[in-house]
C-alpha cells in the first residue's frame, strides 16, 4: 500500500487552482487503486515559522548533546521530517509568488533539509560532501502562476524559480522522479487560461491513472 504525502502550500483555500489539479489527482487515483495511506500538510494554511538561530544551533549540536530545550526547538522538524521519511509519494502543490515558492513552502523545506537526517556531511567527499539519507520516492509537483511563456524561448523564459529551485532540493527529500503538471496564464482569464486549466486536469489525472495501476501492478 502506497504512503502518499500531499502538501498543499497556496494561501487560498477557495478558488485555488493548485488544490484543484492535487483534488484531481487524489480522486483519480482512489477510483483506480483504493489502496493507499494519505497524510496531509497545509502550509498554506499552517505556515512553520522561519528558521532562527537557535533552531540552527540545536541542529548542529550532535544528538546526543541536545538539550531538553534543542530537543523542543527541533520538534517541529522532526515531525516533517517523519512525515516525508513516511512517504512513497509525494504530491506538492504549489502556486508561483514573486516568481518563486510560497515563503510557507521555503520555510517547509528549510525544517525538513537537515544535517544527520535528511542529508550527512562530510569532506572526505571532496567538494560534494552533501549526500541526501532518503531515496527512491516520486514527486508529483502541481503549480500554478498568473503568467506564461516560463519554458525555453517563451516570453518569460528564465523568470521561472519555483520548479528549478524544488528540483534542486528534491533530492534531499529522497525523490529520484519527478512530474511536473502546470497550469498558466491565470491572471489573463482568457481562453488560454481555460486551455491551460484543462489541459493540467487531463494531464494529472491521467498521471494519477498510470501511477496508480502501476503501483497496483507491483503489489499484485
Ligand atoms: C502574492 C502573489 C504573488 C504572485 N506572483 C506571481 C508571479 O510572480 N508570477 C506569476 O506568474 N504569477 C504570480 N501570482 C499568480 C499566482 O501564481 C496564481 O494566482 C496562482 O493561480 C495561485 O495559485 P492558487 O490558485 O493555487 O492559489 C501571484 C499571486 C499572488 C497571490
Amino acid at each position: 500500500m502506497e504512503n502518499i504525502l500531499r502538501i498543499e502550500a497556496s494561501a487560498r483555500q477557495e478558488g485555488s487552482l493548485t488544490r484543484m489539479l492535487s483534488t484531481a489527482f487524489f480522486e483519480q487515483w482512489k477510483q483506480d487503486n483504493a489502496s493507499f495511506r494519505i497524510m496531509v500538510r497545509d502550509v498554506g494554511a499552517n505556515p512553520p515559522p522561519s528558521l532562527h538561530a537557535s533552531w540552527i544551533a540545536a541542529a548542529f549540536t550532535p544528538e546526543t548533546a541536545r538539550s531538553r530545550e534543542d530537543q523542543e526547538t527541533l520538534a517541529l522538524s522532526d515531525r516533517l521530517i517523519e512525515e516525508v521519511t513516511w512517504a512513497d509519494v509525494i504530491v506538492m502543490a504549489t502556486p508561483m509568488y514573486n516568481y518563486g515558492m510560497p515563503s510557507s513552502l521555503k520555510a517547509w523545506l528549510d525544517h525538513v533539509v537537515r544535517i544527520d537526517k535528511t542529508f550527512s556531511f562530510d569532506l572526505a567527499r571532496g567538494d560534494r560532501p552533501l549526500e541526501p539519507t532518503l531515496q527512491g520516492k516520486q514527486l508529483v509537483l502541481l503549480t500554478a502562476s498568473g503568467e506564461f511563456g516560463f519554458e525555453p524561448g517563451g516570453i518569460n523564459d528564465g523568470e521561472d524559480h519555483l520548479t528549478p529551485h524544488i528540483q534542486s532540493v528534491a533530492k534531499y527529500l529522497g525523490v529520484s522522479e519527478i512530474q511536473h503538471v502546470a497550469i498558466e496564464y491565470q491572471e489573463f482569464k482568457d481562453d488560454r487560461f481555460e486551455r491551460s486549466k484543462n489541459r493540467a486536469l487531463q494531464s494529472v489525472r491521467e498521471l494519477a491513472s498510470r501511477m496508480s495501476l502501476q503501483k497496483k501492478k507491483m503489489a499484485a
